[in-house]
């Protein structure tokens, strides 16, 4: 048996289902990592999630940093990189035009940012947009998380744009000058009702931080607080994008009307009603 199969082999009687293709990453990175592959397979057979172990994450079509004790971001966040794209090429002041108000830099800001993957993910996709003879937009980011592993990470991700990234409760560490001038406000805050954490894969459950999950009884707590404030940080035009499951999605748009913000859902496939679609909620201050 080749090396290559042994690890295969390893990986599939522990359950991993896309063997062949964990196998080939995991000897990649141990060509270049102390302590080398079998601490890593120790690691991965254990139950460890695999970014975990790899020390990174493809999302966006980019690598992000990640380890232990962060949250892992989701394929289903790229909707919300997309929806941001094309709402920053959009007006930002109601009846402006995209060129209208180009002398001030935009500032986005990703609240709960975790690793910062969906910030950096987003000044990325601007840049690549970027036509060859125009420069890039420029666009101040804001990072911000409760956890100081998380923002450890998100520090590294953001190292090569302008972003600065903030540790604290939600808004609190932000530049107090950036009230009413935040152009996208992005928030992928955890979500998932208390009671389901139970039936989360264990990779989850068992290796991603409680509060990066856990979103109280309907799982809206943490949301109920960024929709109530964001009208404050919001600049006139300026849209709060948050994910939801599909389930959550008409109480999540009836809370931000109630905070006097016009809401619509985007969805990876609305005929498609996969619970762990992407949903996600745009709602833009008048
Ligand atoms: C579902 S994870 C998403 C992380 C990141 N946005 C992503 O998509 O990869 C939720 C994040 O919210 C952070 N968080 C939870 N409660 C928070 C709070 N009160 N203030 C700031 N961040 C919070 C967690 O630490 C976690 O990193």
């Amino acid at each position: 048996m080749s090396p290559r199969d042994d690890v295969v082999a390893r990986l599939r009687a522990a359950g991993c289902v896309f063997a062949e293709e964990e196998a080939d990453l995991l000897l990649e990175a141990a060509a270049t990592r102390a302590g080398g592959l079998e601490a890593m397979l120790a690691r991965r057979v254990a139950g460890e999630p695999l970014e975990h172990v790899l020390g990174w994450v493809d999302f966006a079509g980019a690598r992000w940093s990640v380890g232990p004790g962060v949250f892992v971001p989701r394929r289903r966040t790229e909707l919300m990189v997309g929806t941001a794209l094309r709402e920053l090429s959009e007006p930002r002041d109601p009846g402006g035009s995209p060129t209208s108000d180009n002398s001030r830099a935009m500032v986005v800001v990703d609240l709960c940012c975790g690793c910062g993957a969906v910030g950096g993910a987003v000044l990325r996709g601007l840049h690549d947009a970027a036509s060859p003879a125009g420069r890039p937009a420029h666009v101040r980011l804001h990072g911000s998380d409760v956890d100081p592993t998380a923002t450890q990470h998100a520090r590294r991700n953001l190292e090569p744009w302008d972003a600065r990234v903030h540790t604290g409760d939600l808004f609190d560490p932000l530049p107090a000058d950036l009230r009413g001038g935040v152009d996208v406000l992005l928030c992928n805050a955890p979500y998932v009702p208390s009671a389901a954490i139970a039936t989360m894969p264990p990779e989850a459950r068992e290796h991603e931080p409680a509060a990066a999950l856990d979103g109280g009884t309907d799982g809206l707590d943490v949301l109920r607080r960024v929709v109530v404030a964001a009208p404050g940080w919001l600049s006139p035009g300026g849209r709060l994008l948050f994910e939801v499951s599909p389930a959550q999605a008409s109480a999540a748009v009836a809370l931000a009307g109630s905070a006097g913000l016009r809401a619509a859902v985007v969805q990876d496939d609305p005929e498609d009603d996969d619970p762990t679609g992407g949903t996600v909620v745009v709602a833009t201050r008048r």
